[in-house]
C-alpha cells in the first residue's frame, strides 16, 4: 500500500472548514461537478466560518452540514463510520497570519491538535478494523517554506521547510503529522501547498477583499511596510481544481504545490484594484488617494512564489482564470454582495481590529 499510486473515486466526502473561504467555494464547485457524490461539511463556525456561504448548497439533498469541532475526535469517528465517508478534505484551520502574531495559541490548537484529532479518527475507522478504501487530503500553504530572496527560484516540493510565523509553523507541523500517519500506519494521505488565494467569500481581513471593501467605503488602504512584499496569487477555484485532481489521481504520500505563476507586489495589487474601482465608481476616483503606509507586520515574509510544475506534468493541472479575469470577477462579487461582507465585518472582526490596532 505505502508509496503506490492510488486512483481514488470518492463517494462521500467530509469537508472540514467548509463554511470558510476556500472550503465553501470547494463545496459549490464539487456539488456542481459531481452531482452523484455526497458532501458533509464539518465546521465549528468560528469568526471565519459563515453558514450563509453555503446557502445554495443547503438546498441540495447530497449536502449535509454538521456544526462541530475537528478537535472532537469521537464526533469525527462517528461521522466517518455512520456516514460511510471515504474521503476527508481538510481545510479547517486558523488562517490569518496577523491573528497568529497577536494570539498564536488558537493556531497551535486548531491547526496542529485539530489535524491530529482528524488523523486519529481516520486511522481508527479506516485502518484499525480492517482497511477500507479511503483518502485523507490535507490542505496546506506555501508559507511552510518561508521566504524567498528576490531572484531565487520558486518553491518546489523539495524546498526546505522554514516557517516564519506562528501560523506557518502550525501548518508546517500539521504537514509533518499527516506525513507520519502515512509512514507509520499506512494511511492514504496527500498534501497540497498552495499560494495566496482570492475570490468570493474571502473574509475581508485578508488583503484583496479588505482593499475592495475599503475602496467602496472610502476608507484608508493599509499597506504594511514598503508594500514591496511579493505574493503569488491564484483564483480560489483554480486551487480547488488542483485539490480535485490530487484526491482522484494523486499518489499517496505525495505533496503537490499548487500555484498560477502570478507574482505581484502588494502595492501593485492595491493600485490595480484602485484603478478597477475608478472605472466602477468614477466619482470616488482616484481611489489610490486612500493608500496609507502603516507599520509593517512582525516577521513579514518578503516573497512567496510557487513552482507548480509537478502537479502540471503529473496530473495535467492548469489554472483556468487569468489574474485579469479573476480579479474582475472578485471585485464584482464584492460589489454584488455588500450585505455579506458588511455583516461579517461588523461582528467580531471589528472587535478584534479595535483591540489590536487602536
Ligand atoms: P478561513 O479562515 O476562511 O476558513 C477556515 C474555516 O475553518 C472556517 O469556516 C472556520 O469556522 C473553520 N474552523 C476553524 N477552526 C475549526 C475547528 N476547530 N473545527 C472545525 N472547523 C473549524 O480559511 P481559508 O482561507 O478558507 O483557508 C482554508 C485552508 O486553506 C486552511 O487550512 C489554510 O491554511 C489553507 N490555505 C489558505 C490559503 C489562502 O490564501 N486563504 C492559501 C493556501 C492554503
Ligand atoms: O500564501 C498562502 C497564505 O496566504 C495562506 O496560507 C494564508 O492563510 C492567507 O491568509 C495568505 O497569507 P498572507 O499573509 O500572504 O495574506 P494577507 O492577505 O493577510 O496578506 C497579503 C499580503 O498583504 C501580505 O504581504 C501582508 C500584506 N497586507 C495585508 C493586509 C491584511 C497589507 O499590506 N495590508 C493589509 O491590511
Amino acid at each position: 500500500m505505502i508509496g503506490k499510486t492510488v486512483k481514488h473515486n470518492p463517494k462521500t466526502i467530509l469537508v472540514t472548514g467548509g463554511a470558510g473561504f476556500i472550503g465553501s467555494n470547494f463545496v459549490h464547485y464539487w456539488l456542481e461537478k459531481y452531482p452523484n457524490e455526497r458532501i458533509i461539511v464539518l465546521d465549528a463556525l468560528t469568526y471565519a466560518g459563515n453558514r450563509a456561504n453555503l446557502t445554495t448548497a443547503e438546498k441540495n439533498p447530497q449536502f449535509k452540514f454538521i456544526h462541530g469541532d475537528i478537535l472532537d475526535s469521537d464526533l469525527v469517528g462517528k461521522l466517518l463510520d455512520g456516514e460511510q465517508i471515504d474521503t476527508i478534505v481538510h481545510f479547517a484551520a486558523e488562517s490569518h497570519v496577523d491573528r497568529s502574531i497577536h494570539g498564536p495559541d488558537a493556531f497551535l490548537k486548531t491547526n496542529i491538535e485539530g489535524t491530529h484529532s482528524l488523523l486519529k479518527a481516520a486511522k481508527k475507522i479506516w485502518l484499525d478494523g480492517g482497511e477500507k478504501d479511503h483518502r485523507f487530503h490535507h490542505v496546506s500553504t506555501d508559507e511552510v517554506y518561508g521566504t524567498l530572496e528576490p531572484a531565487a527560484p520558486a518553491f518546489t516540493e523539495q524546498h526546505q521547510y522554514k516557517p516564519n510565523s506562528p501560523y506557518a509553523a502550525s501548518k508546517a507541523s500539521s504537514d509533518h503529522i499527516v506525513r507520519s500517519y502515512h509512514h507509520t500506519y499506512g494511511l492514504n494521505t496527500t498534501i497540497s501547498n498552495c499560494s495566496n488565494n482570492y475570490g468570493p467569500y474571502q473574509f475581508p481581513e485578508k488583503l484583496i477583499p479588505l482593499v475592495i471593501a475599503n475602496c467602496i467605503d472610502g476608507k484608508l488602504l493599509p499597506i504594511y511596510g514598503d508594500g514591496k512584499q511579493i505574493r503569488d496569487w491564484l483564483y480560489v477555484n483554480d486551487h480547488n481544481r488542483g485539490i480535485d485532481l490530487i484526491i482522484r489521481n494523486g499518489e499517496s504520500d505525495n505533496t503537490y504545490n499548487i500555484g498560477g505563476n502570478n507574482e505581484w507586489t502588494n502595492i501593485d495589487i492595491v493600485i490595480l484594484i484602485c484603478e478597477l474601482m475608478d472605472q466602477h465608481d468614477p466619482k470616488g476616483a482616484p481611489h489610490n488617494r486612500l493608500v496609507s503606509y502603516v507599520t509593517d507586520r512582525l516577521g513579514h515574509d518578503r516573497r512567496y512564489a510557487i513552482d507548480a510544475s509537478k502537479i502540471m506534468s503529473e496530473l495535467g493541472y492548469k489554472p483556468e482564470e487569468t489574474f485579469e479575469t479573476g480579479i474582475r470577477q472578485t471585485i464584482q462579487w464584492y460589489l454584488d454582495n455588500e450585505r455579506w461582507w458588511r455583516k461579517v465585518m461588523d461582528g467580531s472582526y471589528r472587535e478584534w481590529l479595535n483591540k489590536n490596532y487602536n
